[in-house]
């Protein structure tokens, strides 16, 4: 059904707004705040919710402009009220059910694990249900099956026992001296590199704790980190792009391994990655090499945190619910809790 639907994505450290008009996005904007994180090496959580207060009114205004759209145009008002920054989430989702209460606008409340991953189908109207949606960010590192719009027909399969791939990296490239995020840069650098000059481990998962498809990434990254500390105490350190090669390895062929099982296990061969690492070339080229899957690959502008992800999956998901918008006590979650799929 033909619809006019705003996105508001304020869940960590971009304010993001987008509006989605029929099947075209006519507004894009993302006010990032990377530059004010720089400083701290990482997210600042009372930073960003306080660059959100800033940002919030601006962006939305801009959207409108891009657009050449009036508020009292739109048919729905979608936001990210969980997972999240508590703070960040407070501020995207206060301003989107005023706005909607306002001009007396249905709203729906998000999911952002949800988006990250059902914006495929935007994308790839070829894309079918199930398929294995796995969102790889700075803050989680989750594989699912995706069975439908709804929070009920999704399975978490396995996510991180400890650090987020995203935050391996950042935290990796932090130690080396490279900047926040340290995700893009450390992918540049890999690039240059050797990746079997540094032999990095894969972990050994107790699977008797563990689940089938859980991944961990700490003890990855304090063997990298380690490295440098080695180096240093040998005053020896002209390897960075062999280092950084030898850590992409291992980090996405851990990503990659657990893919592989689950959809060998599951019968499963369509596969979508989003969250800021889908955007790692090395992986994204592994799995498109990759002839038993069909890689749903995503856009590098739907990787990271953006508006349309949450306008297009609001809008899917208000006609799943039956046109069912939310009401004002809807609140804000910094955790979910799906189901897991439990081993037999
Ligand atoms: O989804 P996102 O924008 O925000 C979160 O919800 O976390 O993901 C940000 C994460 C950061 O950890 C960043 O270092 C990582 O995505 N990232 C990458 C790349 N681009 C961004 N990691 C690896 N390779 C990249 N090219
Ligand atoms: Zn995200």
């Amino acid at each position: 059904m033909y619809m006019i639907v705003l996105g508001i994505e304020t869940s960590c450290d971009e304010c993001a707004v987008a509006i989605l008009d029929g099947d075209s996005f006519v507004a894009r904007i993302v006010a990032s705040q990377v530059k004010d994180h720089q400083v701290y090496g990482g997210v600042a959580p009372e930073v960003a919710s306080r660059l959100h207060i800033e940002q919030i009114s601006t962006t939305v205004d801009q959207a409108f402009k891009q657009a050449n759209l009036l508020p009292k145009d739109i048919d729905l008002v979608a936001y990210t009220n969980r997972p999240g920054l508590m703070g960040s989430l407070l501020v995207g989702a206060t301003f989107a059910k005023n706005f909607a209460w306002a001009l007396k606008k249905p709203f729906v409340a998000v999911n952002h694990l949800l988006a990250h991953i059902l914006v495929a189908r935007y994308v790839h109207k070829n894309l079918q249900f199930p398929f294995l949606g796995i969102v790889a960010s700075g803050g989680h590192t989750t594989l699912m099956l995706i069975r439908g719009y709804k929070e009920d027909d999704v399975q978490i399969l396995g996510a991180t026992m400890d650090d987020a791939i995203g935050e391996c990296y950042d935290k990796v490239a932090k130690a080396y001296g490279l900047n926040y995020p340290g995700g893009p840069e450390v992918d540049h650098l890999a690039k240059q590199g050797a990746s079997k000059a540094f032999n990095f481990p894969q972990p050994k998962l107790n699977r008797r704790f563990a689940g089938q498809y859980d991944l961990s990434y700490s003890g990855l990254k304090n063997a990298v980190i380690n490295q440098r500390h080695q180096f240093r105490r040998e005053g020896f350190d002209d390897s960075l792009v062999n280092i950084m090669a030898g850590f992409q390895y291992a980090a996405i062929e851990q990503l990659i391994r657990t893919i592989d099982r689950a959809a060998h296990d599951f019968k499963i061969n369509q596969v979508v990655i989003g969250g800021g690492v889908a955007a790692n070339s090395y992986l994204r080229q592994c799995m498109k090499e990759k002839s038993h899957l069909n890689f749903f690959d995503l856009p590098l502008s739907l990787c990271g945190d953006n508006g349309e992800m949450i306008a297009y999956y609001g809008k899917e998901l208000y006609f799943a619910q039956d046109k069912q918008g939310d009401s004002l006590t809807v609140g804000v979650m910094p955790r979910v809790n799906l189901f897991r799929y439990q081993r037999v």
